[in-house]
């Protein structure tokens, strides 16, 4: 596995590559898990050359939230990746991402108001502008994401199609322990008992979920029960639960079969985690 720093070093390297091999391209912060190292296997299955990103990008964290603590390994990230079978790691630096007149973004800006984009303004616009840069960078043919971060995938994936950009966005499904909370690098934030407490989300989901497939569709009762699962674990504080059209994000009073995100955010301690379906 190649480790490249250098930004101009990965976009040349990228072009001569692409001369008669395809790219897949895993973007990440780093500090890699089982959601992760799925994608880079797919990407493995999918193209000739996998391209990984570490970078804990700045721009989507606002003040007051965990830049500085986010965890950060390097050498185990290293070592997750080259065992997922990427060929090339790249770690660029924040001096080389964002100059200092770095002056340029790139703003989705409809589907960002509402859900995460609500209670974390800055947030997307800082992920549409790095990954629009590490596409300009990595020029991959295909890109995946999780379907854990579902509002990030559905707005990467409108600045693709509105900015015209020659990538295809591969969406994978979301990995989980074995008591169903979502893998996050987030997760290493939860103590013993928060940890226990962290189940609630996929719990709610399970219920949202049982209660559709058993006829109820009426989204404000769905979500009334959700909220009563997560309140019955301590350490728990909801910041949003809900349910919306999974193109246009439109909030909906009837679930729409095939078209339906039901989302939560939830802090459980200091630690704000999310999770969603998709139905
Ligand atoms: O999902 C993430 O880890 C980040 O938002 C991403 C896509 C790597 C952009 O910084």
């Amino acid at each position: 596995m190649k480790i490249v720093e250098d930004v101009k070093e990965m976009q040349k390297l990228s072009k001569d590559l692409k001369r008669d091999k395809t790219i897949g391209f895993v973007p990440t912060m780093g500090f890699l898990h089982e959601g992760h190292l799925s994608l880079a296997r797919k990407a493995k299955e999918q193209n000739d050359i996998v391209v990984m990103s570490v970078f804990v990008n700045p721009l989507q964290f606002a003040e007051g939230e965990d830049f500085d603590t986010y965890p950060r390994d390097r050498k185990r990230d290293e070592e997750l990746a080259e065992k997922a079978g990427v060929d090339i790691l790249f770690f660029p630096s924040e001096e080389d991402m964002y100059p200092e007149d770095f002056q340029t973004h790139v703003n989705v800006e409809k589907l960002t108001q509402v859900l995460e984009g609500a209670s974390r303004p800055l947030f997307f616009k800082g992920v549409t502008t790095v990954v629009c840069k590490l596409f300009n960078i990595v020029k991959p043919d295909r890109a995946y994401f999780g379907r854990k971060d579902a509002q990030q995938l559905i707005v990467v994936k409108k600045m693709v199609e509105d900015l015209n950009m020659d990538v295809e966005i591969v969406p994978m499904p979301i990995v989980r322990e074995q008591d169903g909370l979502a893998t996050s690098s987030r997760n290493r934030y939860l103590n013993e008992e928060e940890r226990k407490s962290a189940v609630c989300l996929y719990k709610a989901l399970k219920k949202a979920r049982q209660m559709v497939e058993k006829g109820t569709l009426d989204t404000k009762t769905i979500i009334q029960n959700m909220e009563k699962i997560i309140s019955s674990y301590p350490f728990t504080r909801i910041d949003y639960i809900s349910i919306n059209r999974t193109d246009d994000l439109k909030p909906l009073k009837h679930i729409e079969t095939g078209k339906t995100l039901i989302s939560l955010a939830v802090f459980v301690g200091k630690t704000r985690l999310i999770d969603n379906i998709w139905m």
